[in-house]
Formats: structure tokens, sequence, C-alpha cells
């Protein structure tokens, strides 16, 4: 097997950091074609597309609770719209074509505006052909920042991904291939994580905020050299810091994690033949003035308080290889429905508490993304869980979810394994 059938580590190659914006009110993205150097320094450098020169496009540090102005130039030789992931927004900002807004076509310029409610680890990402676009490197690290901030010596983000890349470089742009489609999704060939800072000291307090950007990979992600636990998901405090023993981010998904470092740090994706580098980082001198602390829990979200349920839908989803029941006029459903029709998947009343229940019926794990809202899965023992805006859910496997929809508007609900969302697996809410 030839070393990039990902084989090939990104380690020890020192990139440029994501650039970013300190917070501010206006905020300018373009659009455009860039060259970003993802295979190891000296192996060809990947004609992408991405925002302000660079892929992944420049961190966006927002105020929570400030209204932030953002404006898309399109650079692109094809119409595109922007997305703010995981953001609890006004329905025409959410950047969905045929949904919320017309394309901004090439040279057009659309302003997304906005007041982000909640603190935390968000992205940005092409809404418009995005198992192409995103594929081709169109998304970039959202942050609203805490209006009190934890006590910690950095704030790293890493996003990741994977690319399908030839030997010179170069990005397959197989991102319909069919079997890839009825499968697991177009994935890479090679992964790597893009940090927002290259070094720490030795004993620094670190707050990383991991971003699987991946259009279709599921990364589980061991980090070596750190101590610590998980304090957010999907943007959203936990009430108790958790252990990082098992981090699972299915695309689209986020992870705030508060860790100390006692070594070099190593981001690794775990795989079948051990673990696979992402992303280094340094140890340069030691932090001699932090004191040993347990890890404190975010500043608690505040989302409406879900009441009894006064509807309870199912959303089974359908199609794909290997067995998965065929349903729809496309490869993948959702309850024998494919792609998006005329009428929604479920019409609410503002403040309504909904239950639907996620049933896989297929061979595959998907990801199943709501916009405008986050949700609470329901746990094991029937109880409010984990408060998320995508949940994963495994092969053969359901999950119930648990959402107050008070945000008005059209809503997308989706797989954000993005093959799988163009093969039909996309649906929509409305909420009155
Ligand atoms: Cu992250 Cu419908 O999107
Ligand atoms: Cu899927």
């Amino acid at each position: 097997m030839n070393r990039r059938h990902f084989l090939a580590t990104a380690s020890a190659t020192a990139l440029l950091p994501i650039p970013s914006f300190a917070a501010q009110n206006t905020l300018r993205l373009k659009a455009e074609a860039v060259t970003q150097q993802i295979l190891p320094q000296g192996d060809g450098a990947t004609s992408m597309l991405g925002f302000n020169g660079s892929m992944p496009g420049p961190e966006l540090r927002v105020r929570r609770g400030e209204r932030v102005s953002i404006e898309v130039e399109n650079g692109l030789k094809e119409g595109t719209a922007v997305h703010w992931h995981g953001i609890r927004l006004e329905n025409q900002m959410d950047g969905v074509p045929m949904l919320t807004q017309d394309l901004i076509n090439p040279a057009d310029t659309k302003t997304y505006s906005f007041v982000p409610p909640d603190a935390g680890t968000y992205w940005y990402h092409s809404h418009y052909i995005s198992h192409e676009q995103v594929a081709r490197g169109m998304m970039g690290p959202l942050i609203v920042e805490d209006d009190l901030p934890p006590d910690v010596d950095r704030d790293i983000t890493v996003l990741m991904s994977d690319w399908r890349l030839q030997e010179d470089g170069a990005l397959s742009d197989e991102f319909t291939d069919m079997h890839s489609v009825a499968h697991g999704g177009y994935m890479g060939n090679f992964a790597r994580a893009f940090l927002s800072q290259n070094e720490v000291k030795a004993n620094d307090r670190v707050r990383l905020r991991l971003i699987n950007g991946a259009t279709n990979r599921i990364f589980p992600i061991a980090i070596s050299g750190v101590n610590g636990s998980i304090v957010a998901l999907d943007g959203m405090a936990l009430a108790q810091p958790r252990s990082m023993e098992e981090i699972v981010l299915a695309p689209a998904q986020r992870a705030d994690l508060i860790v100390d470092v006692s070594g070099p740090v190593g981001f690794n994706m775990m795989t079948r033949q051990g673990p696979y580098r992402l992303a280094d980082l340094a140890v340069v001198g030691t932090n001699a003035d932090r004191v040993a602390s347990p890890i404190p829990a975010l500043s608690q979200p505040d989302l409406p308080a879900p009441s009894e349920p006064t509807q309870h839908l199912t959303l089974t989803m359908m199609g794909g290889a290997m067995g998965g029941r065929h349903g729809g006029d496309n490869i993948w459903a959702f309850n024998n429905v494919s792609d998006l029709q005329p009428d929604p998947f479920g019409s609410f009343q503002r403040g309504e508490t909904v239950r639907i229940t996620m049933v896989n019926d297929t061979s595959f794990p998907h990801g199943i993304h709501l916009h405008g809202h986050h949700f609470f899965e329901v746990d094991g023992s029937g109880a409010l869980g984990d408060i998320r805006d995508t949940t994963l859910v495994n092969a053969g496997e359901s999950r119930d979810i648990i959402c107050v929809f008070d945000n008005p508007g059209r809503w997308l609900l989706h797989c954000h394994m993005l093959s799988h969302a163009v093969g039909g697996m996309r649906t929509w809410v409305t909420v009155a």
C-alpha cells in the first residue's frame, strides 16, 4: 500500500497557524481559490477553495450577545452561501440556498448579521453543493467568546479534516462517486488538523477547541501529552467536566477540552492500524506560574427548558449499500422520502417541545444535524443528556432527541455526512 493510502502523517511540519480576527462587529470573508500545503512540506501543494486566501478560512471571533455583521464576497466562479453551523440565529441568516436565501452569485457580496446567543465553538462552511465546496476547503472556525472566559493560558482551535489527494497533491474531484455516496461517503486518504497556535509551554493550561470539518469522516481522537477533561460539546458547556478517554467526533461535531500540558502534544486519529498523527504542538519552555487546580465547568448555556413533548415523530434513516432497505428515489432517504420536498417533515408551533426518535435502519453511521436549534440527546436511562446540534447514530441503533423549537422559520434537518445529504438524506422542518 502506498503511503498516501492513509498513512503518511502530518507530524512535525510546522504549518502556518489558522489566521484569526480579534472579536469585532464587522468581519469580511472572501470566498476564493487558494493553494494550501496539505501534504507534508516538500510534497505538492493543493489547489482548493477557501476564504481570505487561506484554507481553513480565518478564525472568526465574535462576542456573545452582540450583533456581528459578516460580509461574504463571492470570488468563486460559481455561486455559494455560507452557513454558521450551530448558531441559533435568525432564519434568513442561516445560509441555506433555496430555503433561506438566494445564492450569492460570483462577484456579489451578501452581509450576514446575527446575535450569537451562546458562547462556544462553532464553525462556518459553504452550504451550496457543500459535499463539493466543503470538500474543496470552504470552512473555518467561528468562536463565540465567553462573557467570563475560563482561567487558561491559551485557547487553541484544532480544525481537522481529510482530503482525497493524488500523488502530486491535487485534490481528486470524485465528489459524487456513487460507490462512496452509497457507503460511508467521499473520504480522504490523508488527514490532518490545522491549529491556531503551534506551541505551548509545559505546565500550561490550555483550552482546545476541536472541530471536525470533514465531509464524511468520523474522527476518534486521542491526544497525547495532556491531562484534562471535556468541557463542552457542539459549543454547549457540560454541567460537569467529563473524562476525555473517548472523543469521537462525527462530521460537524465539536468538543472543547481544558487540559494541562505534560509533554509534547500530539493529536491522533485512532485507526485499526494504530494512531495516525493529525498535528503536533511543540512544547517550548515551562510555565512556572500555573498552580494545579481542578478543571472548571464553563458557564452554562441558557436554552429554553423543555416541557412535556406535544409531538413525537420518528425519523428513519434508510438506503445506502449493504442491505439498507431502500426508500425514496435517491440513494438515501428519511422515512422513504429523499431530498427536500414541498412539505416539511415536521411543523411546530413556536416554543413547542418535540421528541424525535431517530432510527438508523442502514448499515452506516449517520451524524444528523438540525439547523437553528440545539437539542437534548435522551440518554440510556431516558433522562435528558448532552445538548448538541449534530447527533451521531450508529448503524442499527436509534436515538431520541428532545428539542424546544423556539426559533421561527424553515430549518434543514440532514445527515452531515455530506455525501449522504447530497444522496438524499435531508429534509426540513418549519416553526411558525
Ligand atoms: Cu453544518 Cu446544514 O450544516
Ligand atoms: Cu449519513
